[in-house]
């Protein structure tokens, strides 16, 4: 058996350097898709030129076509357009949509047994859109931005109670974007709950931070939106699948009843491993975080309903 090929669409800020820690893991074969003209083939010529040095001997493809994916175990989608400063991911909704549409058919028809990763914004309507065109199940077809969210509130309070990073574990549920839903009550340091290491006021602060995540960062660079913690967040999930790791991570699937909502895709803890996204985890949820999810889940259905219009 070879490495698993893994195809990684868009090779900008997200999906180059996603290819770049796909391939410094050395266990894979990386396919970098783009539309632009020498982007993804430069790229990943210089992501293979690397290994001599870094220590690893990964085959990195670039590619403005679909032939080189055949096969593919699992393809991450970061094709599309970034938001700028004051745009909401929202007002991405049509240009990424036919991007989405048309990725998933390529990608489809050439690796029927693919599990796909959205990374492309408005995440949660993308994996809407992929499942919609794809018509796989709803276990291959999932959503990267509760990692992302939930390494973002790690971070702020690995450094708020001055620990390392790995030893905090915290979960964010709902859709990417201002509805998300952290979870303090699940939120722990090497297993004490984080309430009791500090006040309300400064979990508070750090819960709106962790909703603002994504905009703090596009304010900053100004000239697009955050890809390091992205690509490592989507990395953990192809790892999770392709190794069979059975861990629990918040992922955006579709809801079929779990957690009391119906058909709409919405980030919740799920069991990845080889089948993808292999069964919803149901934590028990206060009444508050409940109305949360719900709430959440209400922002992706209208966003959803838009997209069904614009695409019909
Ligand atoms: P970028 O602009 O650096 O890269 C996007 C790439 O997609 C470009 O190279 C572009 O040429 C390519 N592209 C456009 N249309 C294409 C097509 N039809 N086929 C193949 N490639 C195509 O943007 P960046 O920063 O990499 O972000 C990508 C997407 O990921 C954005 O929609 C962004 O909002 C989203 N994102 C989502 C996150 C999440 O948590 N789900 C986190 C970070 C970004
Ligand atoms: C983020 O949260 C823009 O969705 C992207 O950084």
């Amino acid at each position: 058996m070879g490495r698993p090929k893994i195809t990684v669409v868009g090779a900008g800020n997200v999906g180059g350097t996603t290819a770049q820690r796909l391939a410094e893991k050395d266990g894979y074969e990386v396919v970098l898709v783009d539309i632009v003209e020498g982007v993804p083939q430069g790229k990943a010529l210089d992501i293979t030129q690397a290994g001599p040095v870094c220590g690893y001997g990964t085959r990195v493809v670039g590619t403005n076509g679909y032939d080189e994916t055949a096969g593919s175990s699992v393809a991450v989608i970061t094709s599309g357009i970034p938001r700028k400063p004051g745009m909401s991911r929202d007002e991405l909704l049509t240009t990424n949509a036919k991007i989405v549409k048309s990725v998933v058919s390529e990608l489809v028809s050439r690796s029927p047994n693919v599990i796909l990763i959205l990374v492309t914004n408005p995440l949660d309507a993308m994996v809407h859109v992929a499942r919609r065109v794809s018509g796989l199940p709803k276990s291959r077809v999932l959503g990267m931005a509760g990692v992302l969210d939930s390494a973002r509130m790690r971070s702020f309070i690995a450094a708020e109670l001055n620990v390392p990073g790995p030893d905090v574990d915290a979960m964010v549920l709902g859709g990417h974007g201002d509805t998300m839903v952290p979870l303090p009550r699940y939120t722990t340091v090497k297993g004490k709950p984080v309430s009791e290491l500090m006040s309300k006021e400064r979990l508070d602060g750090i819960v709106e931070r962790t909703r603002e995540g994504g905009a703090e960062i596009v304010g900053l660079l100004k000239t697009g939106s955050a890809f390091y913690a992205p690509s490592a967040s989507a990395v953990d999930m192809v790892e999770a699948i392709v190794k069979d790791q059975k861990r629990v991570l918040p992922c955006a699937v579709l809801c079929e009843g779990e957690y009391g909502l119906k058909d709409v895709v919405v980030g919740v803890p799920v069991k990845l491993g080889r089948g993808g996204a292999e069964q919803v985890v149901e934590y028990e949820l206060t009444a508050e975080e409940q109305a949360g999810l719900v709430n959440s889940a209400r922002a992706v259905r209208e966003l959803c309903a838009t997209v069904d219009r614009l695409m019909a």
